[in-house]
């Protein structure tokens, strides 16, 4: 059986050569990249998800590997737990996903609101299936997932849960406590600390949470840029302190990630 959900009648959706349909006639067209947009409603996910400059700014900066390290983490945990399907949750535009795909040996699905994400997904033809949905209303089925990850992304966790098999994964990673320290630093005189945090999420238990850090090297100021532009900071910073990060050639700062897996109960 499949997993994926009608999002109109939530029957069973099946694929087709160009298409994925329900019994009730309900049909998605698959995208010329390989991808299907399952969200209802007119709304186009680029206007409410990230928008495309920061679609390809992402992918530019993820595919350089300065992230690699946090790519190589999940993928060793999630190794570990030997899932037969792993649905990466807000993937973005598929950097995790492909990584999961290369070294897991597990079937990937990634799905997020931007559609330009998900294209951007897809044209990695990297072996995972990607989709256009909404996380409050994912078109997957209940209790049919082993592994969720969920990257630097809001939570929906009553939807986590539902489509979490018995005793599935959740592995949610979010920055930690002196992630981009040395960039705060350059922007402000009185940086703060990421604050710590743990949700409980009800349904699953917190099993482990650790921090993977490094130091990565950026190495033009369009680097340092498309970093910055990843990062809340880019949108609540004065032109002034923007400009003695951007005046920047290299930057040497910290990336620290804060990883938290959670087990259904
Ligand atoms: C900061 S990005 C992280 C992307 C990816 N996980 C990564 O780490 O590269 C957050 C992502 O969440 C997506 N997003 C935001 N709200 C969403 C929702 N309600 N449903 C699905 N995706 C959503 C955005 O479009 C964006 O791609
Ligand atoms: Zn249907």
């Amino acid at each position: 059986m499949g997993i994926l959900l009608c999002p109109v009648c939530k029957s069973e959706l099946n694929r087709n050569t160009r298409s994925f349909s329900c019994e009730k006639g309900h049909c998605f067209d698959i995208a010329k990249e390989n991808y299907v947009n399952l969200l209802t409603g007119s709304k186009s996910g680029d206007l409410t998800g990230d928008n495309k400059d920061m679609a390809r700014s992402r992918k530019a900066f993820l595919d350089k590997g300065y992230f690699s390290s946090l790519a190589d983490a999940l993928c060793k945990e999630i190794s570990d737990i030997h899932p037969t399907t792993v649905l990466d949750i807000c993937c973005g535009e598929g950097y995790y996903a492909e990584a999961v795909k290369s070294n897991c040996n597990t079937e990937v699905y990634g799905f997020d609101l931007s559609k330009e994400m998900i294209r951007l997904a897809a044209k990695r033809r990297c072996g995972a299936e990607f989709f256009v949905a909404n996380m409050a209303n994912i078109p997957i089925a209940d209790g049919s997932i082993d592994c969720a990850i969920h990257l630097f992304a809001p939570f929906c966790e009553k939807e986590f849960l539902r489509v979490s098999k018995e005793g599935g994964y959740l592995i949610s990673v979010c920055p930690g406590t002196k992630h981009l320290w040395e960039m705060k630093a350059t922007l402000y005189e009185k940086p703060y600390e990421n604050e710590k945090v743990s949700p409980t999420l009800p349904g699953f238990s917190l099993c482990r949470a650790f921090n993977a850090s490094q130091y990565i090297t950026l190495e033009n100021t369009q680097d340092i840029e498309a970093l910055f532009k990843m990062t809340p900071y880019y949108y609540h910073t004065s032109e002034n302190d923007k400009a003695k990060l951007l005046s920047l050639g290299t930057l040497t700062t910290r990336v620290d990630f804060y990883i938290r897996i959670y087990r259904k109960d």
